[in-house]
């Protein structure tokens, strides 16, 4: 069995996704200086992109969390493998993330964030998953997408395919 990529979101449409996602975000954290939190491993070129859009003071960290092993069936629960180095206590707090799914990173994520009292915490996602069950946590985001397993712009398969420029969907052939 062989994998065919089929793109679906082009370099134009992430960049015309991200100044979306920005322009909202700077409206509202307008005379805030933001924590932007990355989920590694996936949301490190979209962080690099959307840090680089937000024209305001900002603290980049990362925070990991594996949902997907080196299989790609997801585990029933997500695991904090690393956690954020910056105090948040009293911040403004953007988690960054890749693409919102079933939702069970954000809301491990969330959760484990929310523990360390900052003053708000708020979501981006560069994609969600149509009908993702989470919708409703994420506070800004770039596409929606249907099924299909997607690679590139940091999304993996196996740990390939993030250094691709763009957005592809994976397509089974025999
Ligand atoms: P959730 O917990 O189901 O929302 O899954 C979110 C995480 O799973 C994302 O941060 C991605 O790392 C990974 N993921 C979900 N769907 C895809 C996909 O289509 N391609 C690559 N990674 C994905
Ligand atoms: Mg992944």
């Amino acid at each position: 069995m062989e994998n065919k990529l089929k793109l679906i979101v082009t370099e134009r449409e992430i960049r015309e996704a991200v100044a979306k996602v920005a322009s909202a975000i700077q409206r509202d954290f307008k005379g805030k200086t933001p924590v932007l939190i990355g989920v590694l491993k996936g949301s490190f070129v979209f962080m690099a992109d959307l840090a680089r859009a937000l024209d305001m003071p900002l603290e980049v960290d990362f925070i990991r969390v594996s949902s997907y092993g080196m299989n790609d069936s997801p585990y029933e629960d997500a695991r904090i493998t690393k956690d954020i180095e910056i105090d948040i206590k009293g911040r403004h707090v953007l988690v960054v993330e890749d693409i919102s799914d079933r939702g069970i990173t954000v809301e491990k994520v969330l959760d484990h964030l929310n523990g360390k009292n900052p003053a708000t915490l708020k979501l981006c996602a560069l994609l969600m998953r149509d009908g993702c069950e989470a919708a409703s946590k994420v506070d800004y985001f770039g596409k929606t997408i249907g099924k299909g397993f997607v690679v590139g712009y940091g999304l993996d398969y196996k740990e390939r395919f993030r250094n691709f420029p763009a957005i592809y969907v994976m397509e089974e052939t025999e």
